[in-house]
């Protein structure tokens, strides 16, 4: 009798799987015993294994494994209707509180699709807004933050809920790190580099009137979800600028993932959800491999400032107000690869594939006529990562593998001025 039950359940298994929206582990335990096991669970007495059925909704699950911080990232189509279910983890009582941080765009084009997905969990939400823009990632907002989290009683098991652009998970992510000494952080991205970057890796920060990010945390968030249908209202911009990430993450590490990108930049242009899914969840498995390695950037993850570092200066020199970063640093990875040609350490027509893929994607790649190679060597060496004097370069090899190279920028001028000049 066993043995048919077990064959039969072997047969059946794949279609179980596939029907059921959420999956319970109930280990060895009888039907009874598992009820109670799930009883205990909902009222928050208990652990249970549970998991979405992440191939009946094409969720794709990228783990960020870093031992006691480790947390997933799960993306795919209609995640957001889903987040009471996703909370539950977190936040297992009924009437819980969430802090939930955004700006006026975001929340008029969401803000009532999450309430709904909130009330079917009975959460009740505080609506931290911001003004959407840079400047808001500021000590004043923070305060102001802090002041709404105090007076509406936030605990500590009170999530931070960062539902927006790098803007606002940056702010958020500071005072989830700050307020009571961390209070749970969940990153909802929503704009395509928010979704391939700045919500993973734990970087949290503020600006200082003398610089960007200069006062910061590392601060892991618990849960990452990327919805990708809100790319859909994303000013087409916006959307392009992330893709200099996407670009960046085959360069520095998947020769595979770039050819991939060579043949299906179209479709994720035209926001095809299977090559979507396949473009975030691979950038995010890349960036995840990186941070794991070296949580605190020491060393390997500086490897992720691959054209970061010329197109920080080129922001800094048009006042933030001419590119968007993903721009400044396609035009960086351009100027970088140019600078590993003249330094022999790229073949020309690799760094003639990465231009060519940057063009695909609308992303610029010269530098405007009007900022010479001086005053782009000048900037760089006002970055705050420059150490010691040194511009430190991240340069591609080949498609797929970059090297950290630290020179004396007298050495390098030359051959930095005839890289911008390409
Ligand atoms: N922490 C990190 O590791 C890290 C990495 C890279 C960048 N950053 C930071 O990220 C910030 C830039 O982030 P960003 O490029 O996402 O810009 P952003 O947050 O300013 O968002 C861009 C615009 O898109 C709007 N928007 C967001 N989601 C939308 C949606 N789904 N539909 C329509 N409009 C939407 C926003 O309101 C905003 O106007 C910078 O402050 C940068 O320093 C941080």
């Amino acid at each position: 009798m066993q043995e048919q039950i077990k064959k039969l359940f072997a047969a059946r298994k794949e279609i179980y799987e596939n029907l059921a929206e959420l999956r319970i582990d109930t280990g060895q335990n009888t039907p009874e015993k598992a009820v109670k096991l799930i009883i205990a669970y909902l009222q928050g007495k208990g652990e249970l294994q549970y998991f979405y059925n992440n191939r009946l909704n094409q969720i794709e699950d990228v783990l960020v494994d870093l031992g006691n911080n480790s947390y997933h990232i799960y993306i795919g189509p209609g995640i957001l209707k889903q987040l009471a279910n996703y909370l539950q983890k977190m936040a297992p009582d009924a009437g819980q509180k969430i802090f939930l941080i955004t700006n006026p765009t975001v929340k008029n084009l969401y803000g009532r699709e999450i309430t709904a997905a909130l009330l079917t969990g009975s959460y009740r939400i505080i609506w931290g807004e911001i003004p959407d823009r840079e400047e808001a990632k500021s000590l004043n907002e923070a305060a102001r933050l802090y002041d709404l989290a105090f007076a509406r009683g936030v605990e500590r098991r009170t999530p931070v809920v960062a539902l927006g652009g790098g803007v606002v998970g940056d702010l958020a992510g500071f005072v989830a790190a700050t307020y009571l000494r961390g209070l749970p952080l969940i990153q909802i991205p929503t704009t395509l580099l928010a979704q391939v970057d700045s919500s993973i890796g734990g970087k949290v920060a503020v600006n200082h009137p003398g610089g960007k990010n200069i006062i910061g945390s590392f601060y892991q968030p618990k849960l990452v979800l990327i919805d990708i249908s809100v790319l859909n209202t994303l000013d087409r911009r916006e959307l392009v600028a992330g893709l200099a990430e996407v670009i960046k993450y085959g360069v520095i590490a998947d020769a595979e993932f770039f050819s991939w990108l060579e043949e299906n930049l179209p479709k994720v242009l035209a926001l095809e959800p299977q090559a979507l899914i396949h473009a975030i969840s691979t950038s995010c498995r890349i960036k995840a491999g990186v941070v794991q390695k070296d949580e605190r950037e020491e060393g390997l993850r500086a490897i992720l400032n691959f054209g970061h570092t010329i197109g920080h200066a080129l922001e800094a020199l048009t006042k933030y107000q001419a590119y968007r970063h993903g721009e400044a640093v396609a035009v960086g990875m351009a100027t970088a690869a140019n600078l590993a040609v003249h330094t022999g350490l790229l073949a020309a027509g690799e760094a003639e594939r990465l231009k060519k893929l940057l063009g695909q994607a609308g992303l610029p790649t010269d530098l405007p006529p009007s900022i010479s190679g001086e005053d782009l060597i000048r900037a760089m060496q006002r970055d705050k990562k420059v150490q010691l004097g040194e511009i430190a370069f991240v340069l591609p090899v080949k498609i797929g593998q970059v090297e950290i190279k630290r020179r004396p920028s007298a050495k390098w001028r030359e051959l930095i001025k005839k890289a911008c000049r390409i």
